[in-house]
């Protein structure tokens, strides 16, 4: 009987051919235990995406855990000689939790690791396995790549103390420049050096360009080595041309591309990064780079790389309904309601309007194909999730709507629309009472709990959906987070400002894989965008 692959699941599939790729390629399968000691991951919290793991106690007593990692593992007990280099590839499931359904999910992942003594070439020979390995799905992609040199270099070199590091890479990664730009000037860096961070974000793109640009950028040893780095990696994938090529001859997209904006937690990859798309997949299903710190935990002077590909994204591609034929759509979460018109109003003022109007119907979707626009409208509050998910690329949401939900997709523009901003409010006479936990009505409760984590302060949450104003007047609770725009409403009910912590106004997101594959449709309309905005 012969065997037909087409009887398997799109993720059995991959990973027997991904399977027989590594083994070719001179890496072995490295086999785990079902559970690992719980004092692994304790001990070395600050390599995990996640501090929250699922314990059990062993029949003799041992506390284990089921894997929410497998790198750890391979980084501890990985057998490599000194001087040797250990290339081990694996299929295991971790189980991490998921802030969507508050619980624990199975994620189903294949990767590799070269522990030990990697210099370049098995570096290079990790990335291009990274880009054969998005190839061989028969779907196309992009692979991005980035080096956390040039950007540890680039915070030396403006003087960018560890304190507000945090918060400049995540405004880096969210692609949000307005807000590095805001966040660099309260750290006191000099207007070169907010200027030079604001920059990075725009270095991306195929290499030769991308690296043209960068090097203007460089200022000290580290930037130029990563650099250097970069260019050695570049040139000897270039023999992946040959491969690359003939999928963009089939209209496929640019195949890997330097992307400076592409930044992981400092204390897990320190070199190389790497991020892979397949079109159709809302989110990044591969991930990986360069994670010295971590292998010296284990082994002094090791240096280590590797990448993991996440299987179940490849099952929930094949479910997923494919975009019909015709010119690229750009899918727009638009909120109902004053904001939403206001921003169709302008978008179809630069020509992004649709023939029927949507207020004159019920209907929840309308398109202009000519345009390659098509508008979803949803409620507010959902916007960031449609964008997160990948059923609208682009969508306009405000910015206590975003930070609400912590949804993982570029913040590309502010509008100015719809300003306002979130406050702590009470009533005119209001003193605190520090001697017991603070009551605080609020829609937005993951916004308070951050704002008073920060302060260090005990408070207790009263979630409502509207009118919270009513909270503190009927003793429901001593103080309210709510946004305030003319400020009518809390003189109305007696109530003032306490204290005002974050501006709100209309923000442009976009979804991370969607900018991969409708780049340019989206770059068009944020431009257009950009000039009525800023007019
Ligand atoms: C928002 C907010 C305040 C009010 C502030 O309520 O929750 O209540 O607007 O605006 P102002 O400063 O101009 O008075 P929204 O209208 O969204 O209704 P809600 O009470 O149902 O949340």
């Amino acid at each position: 009987m012969e065997l037909d692959l087409n009887v398997l699941r799109p993720q059995e599939r991959a990973s027997l051919q991904l399977r027989l790729l590594y083994e070719q390629e001179g890496f072995r399968k490295y086999h785990m235990g079902r559970f690992e000691e719980y004092g692994l991951y304790q001990e070395n919290r600050r390599f995990l995406s996640s501090e929250q793991v699922i314990t059990f106690t062993d029949l003799d007593g041992r506390l284990l855990a089921l894997k929410p990692d497998v790198t750890l593992s391979i980084a501890k007990n990985a057998q490599v000689g000194p001087g040797g280099c250990g290339r081990y590839y694996y299929q295991e499931n971790v189980y991490r939790p998921s802030q969507e359904s508050h619980t624990f999910r199975e994620i189903s992942q294949m990767g590799l690791e070269c522990i030990g003594a990697v210099d370049d070439a098995a570096a290079a020979q990790v990335v291009s396995l990274a880009l054969r390995s998005l190839a061989l799905t028969g779907r196309d992609f992009v692979l991005e790549i980035s080096h956390m040199g040039f950007v540890t270099g680039l915070f030396d070199a403006v003087g960018a103390q560890e304190a507000v590091r945090p918060r400049l890479l995540t405004c880096i990664r969210d692609k949000n420049v307005h807000e590095l730009r805001k966040a660099a000037e309260a750290a006191g860096l000099s207007r070169q050096g907010t200027d030079a961070l604001c920059r990075l974000g725009t270095l991306a793109g195929p290499w030769q360009e991308v690296l043209a640009a960068a090097e203007v950028l460089a200022l000290n040893a580290a930037m130029g080595a990563a650099l250097e780095e970069l260019r050695g990696l570049c040139r000897a994938l270039e023999e992946l041309r040959g491969l690359c090529r003939a999928l963009e001859d089939q209209g496929q997209t640019d195949h890997w591309k330097l992307d400076f904006s592409l930044v992981n937690d400092m204390e897990y990859y320190n070199g190389l990064v790497l991020q892979g798309y397949l079109a159709g997949a809302p989110r990044a299903v591969l991930r990986g780079g360069q994670y010295d710190p971590l292998a010296e935990q284990f082994r002094p002077g090791a240096r280590a790389i590797g990448f993991a590909l996440y299987l179940d994204e490849l099952d929930r591609l094949s479910d997923a309904a494919a975009e019909p034929a015709g010119p690229v759509m750009l899918n727009v979460a638009l909120p109902k309601g004053r904001l939403g018109d206001k921003v169709y109003d302008l978008l179809a003022g630069v020509g992004y309007g649709c023939p029927e109007n949507y207020a004159d119907t019920r209907k929840l979707v309308v398109e202009n194909r000519k345009a390659g626009i098509r508008y979803f409208l949803v409620k507010p509050s959902d916007v960031a999730i449609y964008v997160e998910h990948g059923a609208a690329d682009i969508g306009i949401v405000g910015k206590d709507i975003l930070a609400e939900s912590g949804a993982d997709v570029y913040e590309l523009l502010d509008t100015g629309l719809g300003r306002c901003r979130m406050c702590v409010a009470g009533p005119k006479d209001f003193t605190e009472d520090q001697s017991r936990a603070l009551r605080v009505a609020t829609k937005f409760g993951n916004i308070a709990k951050r704002y008073y984590a920060a302060q260090g302060r005990d408070i207790d949450i009263i979630q409502l959906n509207g009118s919270i104003e009513l909270a503190p007047i009927l003793g429901l609770s001593d103080v309210i987070v709510d946004i305030v725009e003319t400020g009518t409403t809390l003189r109305e009910n007696d109530l003032k400002v306490l204290t005002e912590f974050m501006p709100i106004s209309a923000r442009f997101i976009a979804n991370r894989a969607s900018y991969q594959f409708k780049h340019q449709e989206i770059e068009a309309l944020l431009g257009r965008l950009k000039e009525v905005t800023e007019a």
